[in-house]
């Protein structure tokens, strides 16, 4: 095909400069190629923080080819869907768990986000005695929240006093309906500033829910909490804990949005580094096991003493080996043997004539279907409560997500719990299941059936 007399033009005035810049792309598009295909070239903070990182960072897991974990789909989307190498790093000198490459934030992270905390009723439960129990120990006047969502958190807090980050557009909006101002950006030093520029007096309370660990670079993150928190304010932050994910084999816990898996000791290094120190932990069973971190300026005088908890943490975690990069080549090992545990289990049961489902559209089963090779050949639908996600069809394996109203149970004879961190909550709703000879699967501990 000839050139078009536009094309033809283009290619007369192409400068040195322009030349110069496509050779740099191509080099970072072959360095990055997860960047190829939306023909992105990462943006310099991105690619900064990758080459810092590969310098000190050694991989222990590769789980293959992934999808945006919560990028659910539409049939007409799926010769533009992005794909990348997710794998696994552990750093020897904080000793942190990361992912090696990290994806765009603005990939995940955007108006269309699925995942709708307040459509789930143990989430809301959780936030709402979360925000009581602050309320009363701390007695916070300015509170603040990152990552707000659509709201369950903040929603306990006056408007009036209380201020949401949240750069998803569509939460945002929800979070501003209400009353809150709510800055729809990424959560960084330069946004600490406008905050600060705008007039809030720092915060007496900062709080984060399953949104510190998606924040890729930490020291920046750290420093504009730091920037913003009273002297005698408290930062707390909760995330899926790297102890529990290693002790139950959940390598589902790892996904695009999870940059880093946190243990209590990396955050210790890092929220040092940056001016902050744990003064208490609460191990939590949400999300399969997190951790809350209670963070406040050092030699300030305040009630917030250290507490117990910040060491026995430190101390388990250490017998466990979580500083030991032979306990993550361990750990490796474990999750190749769920693969072929699991595989062979749904191939034995298809090959008997068996009918399987799966209950959650949930990133982390977009790990284990994409980990697995997973699709439609074994699982045939999967069942949400988010309305975002009905309709669609998950990433990477494209099994179609269905409303739970919409299926008789009782045509299938396995149910694979892609919410196995909900085993309980759904065993108790589909109890009618069970008692029609229903069983379930899970992969967490290990590949097991149970009914
Ligand atoms: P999460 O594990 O990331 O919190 O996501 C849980 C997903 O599972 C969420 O999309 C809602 C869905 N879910 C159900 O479909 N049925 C249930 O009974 C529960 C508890 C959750």
């Amino acid at each position: 095909m000839g050139l078009t007399d536009e094309k033809k033009s283009a290619y007369r005035h192409t400068t040195k400069e322009e030349l110069d810049r496509w050779i740099r792309e191509a080099k970072m598009n072959a360095e990055f190629p997860q960047h190829r295909a939306h023909g992105m070239y990462g943006d310099p903070r991105l690619d900064k923080i990758n080459r810092e990182k590969k310098k000190m960072k050694k991989e222990f897991l590769d789980l293959g080819r992934q999808p945006i974990a919560n990028k659910f789909l539409k049939e007409e989307e799926f010769s533009d869907e992005f794909f990348y190498d997710l794998k696994v790093v552990f750093d020897e000198d904080t000793k942190l768990v990361s992912l090696k490459d990290f994806v765009k934030p603005e990939l995940m992270f955007n108006e269309n986000y699925a995942y709708n905390t307040s459509m789930s009723t143990p989430m809301v439960n959780h936030f709402k005695s979360t925000a009581e129990m602050l309320m009363e120990e701390f007695r916070p006047v300015n509170v603040m929240e990152i990552g707000s969502n659509d709201g369950p958190f903040i929603r306990n807090f006056d408007p009036t006093t209380a201020v949401c980050v949240e750069p998803c557009g569509n939460f945002a909006k929800v979070t501003e309906g209400m009353g809150y101002q709510t800055y729809s950006e990424f959560w960084t030093t330069e946004l600490s500033e406008k905050i600060k520029n705008d007039g809030h007096v720092d915060f007496d309370l900062i709080y984060a829910a399953n949104c510190i660990c998606h924040i890729q670079d930490l020291d920046d993150c750290f420093s504009a909490v730091a920037n913003l928190l009273s002297d005698k304010g408290v930062f707390v932050f909760e995330d899926p804990s790297l102890l529990r994910m290693l002790e139950r084999g959940s390598y589902d816990q790892i996904y695009d949005e999870h940059a880093h898996v946190f243990s209590v000791t990396a955050l210790d290094n890092l929220l040092k580094k940056n001016g902050l120190i744990i003064f208490d932990v609460d191990n939590l069973s949400v999300h399969g096991g997190s951790n809350r971190i209670y963070v406040k300026k050092p030699n300030i005088a305040s009630d917030n003493t250290l507490r117990p908890s910040i060491f026995e943490n430190l101390k388990e975690e250490k017998s466990f080996g979580i500083d030991n990069f032979k306990t993550y080549e361990i750990f490796a090992e474990r999750v190749k043997k769920s693969k072929d545990d699991l595989v062979e289990l749904l191939v034995k049961l298809k090959d008997d004539g068996k009918r399987i489902m799966s209950i959650g559209a949930t990133s982390k089963s977009t790990t284990v279907f994409n980990y697995c090779g997973i699709s439609t050949d074994l699982i045939e639908l999967i069942t949400d409560t988010t309305k975002d996600k009905q309709g669609l069809v998950a990433p990477g394996s494209h099994i179609p997500v269905v409303d739970r109203e919409s299926v008789n149970l009782n045509d299938y004879d396995y149910a694979f719990l892609g919410a196995w961190n909900f085993k309980e909550v759904i065993a108790d709703k589909e109890r009618e299941f069970v008692e029609n000879g229903g069983k379930f699967i899970t992969h967490v501990p290990e590949v097991m059936v149970f009914s």
